[in-house]
């Protein structure tokens, strides 16, 4: 249901997009709507990102750019956006790796009159107009009930991130524990596993904490890197079947591993919609104005403008019917079930 609404929403706003272009002047009198689209590390989970940028960028011939800094970075993340600012885009799209420290940027680039929407991950005490991606205490809820399934109850489970600022991370962390507070006998193990998005690192903290925790009888992967370095880590211990993993996100690696029985589900956002809602967004804004589009969007009770582009629970059971909704999409996977 969410994804044809998800999809729906998506059309209306391209009905919405195209029908305001008829009042525009001539397309060669038209300056072209320039965006950014901000990530937060190289991974294929925002290639996904970018892929629905680029596609919405082209159909709506805007001109899109993409940048993500090669792990978690928050000064390079605020240098992009003073750039982007500098050079007047007409509208950015951002995923902070800290919430609060890019409150002062968002605040000037609104001040210099370009539209601001977080995508990913949120910060809502910035300035931003709307959020845009996966209501992530909820997905960090699923997660946990999922994992008690997994579970029969009862176990110790250590938790694994490539941050503790970002807010989705916090979020699906918060949603994660309060789903499995109601069950007393499955323990987590503290303290959570903190990597900065750097891949080596995760592998050799989920090692570690096998190695500290003998009974250990699952990981919480919160991030898209974090269930495939701990499915490395439980392979290489020997392993493999006995320790459980909830991941977060379906990249071709988590694919792969939930084929293998490595990985035990994987809780996928549909990250394409980022991209793609995030180039219709600020190109309404630009060409329709902001009240206009933002009169489209879904409000929460007390106003707040998102867009949850929902999630998908992915096990070895529904994993074909998975991989057909990413070729609908056009995500291209080596994974063929
Ligand atoms: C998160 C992103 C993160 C990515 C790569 C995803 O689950 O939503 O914020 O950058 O994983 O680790």
């Amino acid at each position: 249901m969410r994804r044809y609404f998800v999809i729906s929403l998506a059309l209306i706003m391209v009905f919405c997009a195209a029908s305001c272009t008829k009042e525009e002047p001539k397309a060669e009198e038209a300056k072209k709507v320039r965006i950014g689209v901000l990530g937060k590390s190289v991974h294929p989970y925002w290639d996904v990102v970018r892929l629905g940028m680029e596609d919405a960028a082209r159909k709506l011939n805007v001109d899109a750019e993409f940048y993500v800094p090669p792990t978690e970075d928050i000064p390079k993340q605020i240098e992009i956006l003073e750039t982007w600012i500098a050079q007047g885009f007409d509208g950015i799209s951002f995923a902070p790796s800290d919430p609060n420290s890019v409150i002062p940027v968002i605040k000037k680039a609104t001040d210099a009159g370009i539209y601001c929407i977080s995508q990913d991950t949120d910060a809502p005490d910035s300035a931003r107009l709307c959020y845009i991606g996966t209501s992530n205490y909820t997905a960090g809820k699923i997660a946990g009930k999922k994992m008690a399934e997994i579970l029969n109850g009862k176990g110790e489970v250590a938790i694994c991130t490539g941050s503790i600022t970002a807010m989705n991370s916090l979020e699906r962390i918060r949603g994660f524990k309060d789903a499995v507070v109601d069950y007393p006998d499955i323990k987590i193990v503290e303290p959570v596993l903190v990597d900065n998005e750097n891949t080596a690192k995760a592998v050799e903290l989920a090692g570690t904490a096998l190695l500290n925790n003998p009974d250990l009888d699952a990981f919480f992967g919160v991030y898209a890197f974090n269930g495939p370095s701990a499915a490395k880590a439980v392979r290489a211990a020997g392993k493999a079947g006995k320790v459980h993993i909830v991941a977060f996100d379906t990249t071709d690696e988590h694919l792969f591993m939930i084929d293998d029985g490595l990985i035990d589900a994987a809780i996928g956002q549909r990250q394409y919609f980022m991209g793609y809602l995030s180039v219709v967004a600020l190109r309404d804004m630009v060409q329709a104005g902001k009240e206009a589009t933002m009169m489209l969007m879904p409000k929460t009770e007390d106003g707040d403008v998102i867009i949850d582009t929902g999630v998908d629970v992915v096990t070895k059971d529904n994993l074909a019917d998975y991989v057909k909704m990413l070729d609908k999409w056009g995500v291209k996977h080596d994974f063929k079930p």
